[in-house]
């Protein structure tokens, strides 16, 4: 049967990892798909540099913008970042020419999600984003499928695996904040501009998408109340610790009876509850619905490797021709979807 044709917009952590994962389980794949994953081309700025994973094959393209307008691609997967500018031209070209998308691009989806999901729609076109929440945990579908019965009365969890990361390290060797984010951003975990993750604006980016998936409403990360972890010291851990607590990154949404709030910031956390003990990298997100009740997961969510399982998760949606409508509602009725407004904090 006829392979679906790739091509892969950025070709860093997550693109590479991408580019890993579908050559190492190519038969396996085909197989749950029922027609191979071929990356027909890709793209990076700079075409020479070694990426650490086996490109023979690919086209490689300077100009991601070629990949969006290629006759011989099925399926665009953005994984350049930065939310305007090249990668929404990108995007926005290729659902213009029919093509499927899928991003981990929170930054973007958080600004324009509501306009670029109509596109899709309009197009007739797949809009994935799987990976651009909680990294390998499939939280988005969940939301959109396993728990779509519900009516959500709260969520919350760790969003940022970079603030989780750095929280876990001071709190364990007592090693300091700068210290520690280089790691984070040695080991890929950080975005490009790593202010992002630790003044909280990735986990708000990533608590927008969430909500809009919840709770059928138009994304608005303007509506998010964001607080980061540079305030938080050695003493703040050590004041935690005696308190029988723990200091976490959390962003939580829930219906009061102003609206739909949506925070985050940093919490103590008793050591008693489930979140307290996901630790490093890890991200957990639970979520309470009115019938299922409590329910959580939990994950890695930054990396290569969790990052490139959610990207896949999302082709093979496309191979398989599912995936629609991105935000649980159609986007174009997200604005007059029943329930409660999102409340504004600034
Ligand atoms: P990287 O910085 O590692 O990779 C970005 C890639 O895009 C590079 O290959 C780079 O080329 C290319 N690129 C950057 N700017 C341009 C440009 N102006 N024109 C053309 N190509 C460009 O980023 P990540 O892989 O870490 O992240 C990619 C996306 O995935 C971001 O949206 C990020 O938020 C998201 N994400 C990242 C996760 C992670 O753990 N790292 C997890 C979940 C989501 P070159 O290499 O030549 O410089
Ligand atoms: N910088 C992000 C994080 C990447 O640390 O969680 C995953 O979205």
């Amino acid at each position: 049967s006829q392979p679906i044709r790739i091509g892969i917009a950025g070709l860093g952590t997550v693109g590479a990892g991408t580019v890993k994962l579908l050559r190492e389980h190519a038969e396996l794949l085909a197989l749950r798909c029922g027609r191979p994953l071929q990356v027909v081309a890709a793209s990076a700025r700079d075409r020479k540099k070694d990426r650490g994973v086996d490109l023979a094959g690919i086209r490689l393209e300077s100009d991601p913008l070629a990949l969006a307008t290629a006759p011989d691609i099925d399926v665009v997967v953005e994984v350049i970042g930065g939310s305007d500018g090249v990668a929404r031209q990108v995007i926005e070209t290729a659902i213009a020419g029919g093509k499927h998308v899928v991003t981990a691009n929170k930054a973007l989806l958080a600004l324009h999600g509501s306009t670029i999901a109509a596109q899709a729609e309009a197009k007739g076109v797949i809009l994935g984003f799987e990976a651009a929440v909680a990294g390998g945990i499939p939280i988005i579908k969940a939301l959109r499928e396993g728990l779509v019965g519900n009516r959500v009365k709260r969520l919350y969890g760790i969003l940022n695996g970079t603030c989780n990361y750095i929280l876990t390290t001071m709190r364990e060797s007592g090693r300091d904040f700068a210290d520690v984010l280089a790691d984070a951003q040695k080991l890929g975990y950080a975005e490009a501009d790593p202010s992002f993750d630790v003044d909280g604006i990735d986990a708000a980016h990533k608590l927008a998408l969430l909500t809009a998936v919840a709770y059928g409403r138009p994304v608005d990360f303007a509506g998010v109340y964001v607080e980061g972890i540079r305030k938080v010291g050695a003493l703040d851990i050590r004041f935690a610790e005696e308190l029988d607590c723990r200091i976490k990154l959390l962003g939580l949404a829930r219906e009061t009876e102003h609206g739909i709030e949506q925070r985050v910031h940093p919490c103590l956390v008793p050591k008693t509850a489930p979140i307290a003990s996901v630790d490093g990298v890890f991200n957990a997100v639970a979520v309470e619905g009115d019938f299922v009740g409590q329910t959580m997961f939990e994950g890695r969510g930054a990396g290569a490797g969790p990052t490139a399982s959610a990207v896949v998760a999302d082709l093979v949606a496309v191979a398989r021709g599912h995936g629609l409508p991105a935000f649980v509602v159609p986007a174009a009725r997200l604005a007059s979807s029943p329930g409660s407004p999102i409340e504004r904090h600034r």
